[in-house]
């Protein structure tokens, strides 16, 4: 049976993981997989977590299944932070949100359910994107394309390119679309631009999926919707998969939801039913813990305060880390767009061969593309981090 089963490559990314676990070097950075770290080079326990954590501890709950699509709190608060609490979408009931297993799994069941309703039409990616857009669309059956998107020149994005990209694609087709903090870029489109984006979607007929994993990570809750929130204004319908991996630092829970604007109430129950069925045919339904713990952070006023603080200071250090890198680099060249980067990554410009060299050299682990993960770098390895970027370019 498995005689003629070729070994696969590792995932670039969590691949990585493997690599810098079974590095013995003391004095290793991993760069790579996008995760907030603190000072100390730790993965937070968020104070707010902890608390909600607490009290469902001391409830001593039973472990039954949840719904199909999850805990109605959590979809509902979901909604709320993607659309605004006053969002005529929610009134109408238009939008349907599942608890789905993380970013990425709530982008496989969209993906799974578009694919039952219009297999032949091409998704389309940005160049680049994150690696597993690809290779998750392909795995669900589509054909996946690149529309152009980041300018190496100008470490910014090529909003005609990208417009004439769009313009390209048959109808119907389903575009991929970063909502904020861009992966693995870290440049993003301005709120003219998205409209832009958003006129070009109306005009051709396409399907917008976007991908929001680091809500907050930008420049807030609120400013980082701006994408969900322009496109909810602009009455097309849409596919947004959400995350709380980053934000609420719940990584290994899997806490993600997938939203689906429609065009009616009546549109949205027959979608919703449809979307069971797909969620049923995976894994029947979503774990608990991490979906009860954000909920009760969300639908909190104390435990929700606390938490947005957090994120503010997570989203600070980022910043300062950004200050740190861009200074250090100085004397090398110009590295302003390290600063000007958003989120946790930074594109950095290094070659797959400086990023080899990188991780040989000085066990400093990097995606091959230059991609660094920025949440990664504290006041302990900053110096040696820029130093050895010094070293290899
Ligand atoms: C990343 O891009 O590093 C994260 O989204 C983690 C992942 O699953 O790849």
């Amino acid at each position: 049976l498995f005689s003629a089963v070729e070994l696969a490559p590792r995932d670039p990314i969590l691949g990585l993981n493997e690599a810098f676990g079974a590095d013995t070097r003391p004095d290793k950075v991993n760069l790579g997989v996008g995760v907030y770290y603190d000072a100390n080079g730790h993965v937070p326990l968020l104070r707010a977590v902890r608390e909600a954590e607490k009290a469902r501890l001391e409830a001593q709950l039973p472990r039954g299944y949840l719904p199909i699509d999850g805990i109605a709190l959590y979809d509902a608060a979901v909604q709320k932070l993607l659309f605004g609490a006053a969002s005529p979408l929610l009134a109408e009931r238009r939008v349907v949100t599942a608890q789905a297993l993380g970013g990425t799994g709530a982008l496989k069941i969209g993906a799974d359910f578009l694919h039952r309703l219009n297999p032949s039409v091409p998704v389309a990616i940005s160049n680049p994107s994150w690696e597993n857009h690809r290779a998750l669309f392909e795995g669900a059956g589509f054909q996946v394309v690149e529309y152009p998107y980041y300018d190496a020149a100008t470490h910014g994005v090529d909003v005609e390119a990208m417009l004439g990209g769009l313009a390209k694609l048959p109808k119907g087709a389903i575009v991929v679309l970063h909502a904020c903090c861009h992966n693995p870029t870290g440049v993003d489109l301005g709120t003219e631009d998205w409209k832009r984006v958003i006129e070009s979607v109306r005009e051709h007929g396409l399907v917008p999926f976007l991908d929001i994993a680091y809500q907050g990570f930008g420049d807030g809750i609120e400013a980082d919707a701006i994408a969900v929130r322009l496109f909810a204004e602009a009455r097309v319908p849409f596919f947004v998969a959400s995350s709380f991996s980053k934000s609420f630092s719940l990584y290994g829970e899997r806490v993600g939801a997938l939203s689906i604007v429609t065009d009616s109430h009546d549109e949205a129950v027959r979608v919703q039913s449809q979307l069971k069925r797909v969620i049923r045919t995976n894994y029947s339904n979503p774990p608990t813990h991490g979906a009860a713990v954000v909920a009760a952070v969300l639908n909190h006023d104390d435990l929700r305060a606390t938490w947005e603080a957090e994120l503010g200071e997570m989203r600070e250090r980022i910043r300062t880390m950004r200050r740190g890198l861009t200074q250090r680099l100085a004397a090398h060249g110009d590295f302003g767009f390290i600063e000007a980067q958003r989120g946790m990554f930074s594109y950095s410009g290094l070659s797959s061969a400086q990023v080899d060299r990188l991780r040989a050299e000085f066990g400093i682990y990097a995606v091959g593309t230059g991609r660094i993960c920025v949440a990664a770098l504290n006041d302990g390895n900053l110096d040696r981090v820029a130093e050895a970027i010094a070293r290899v370019i």
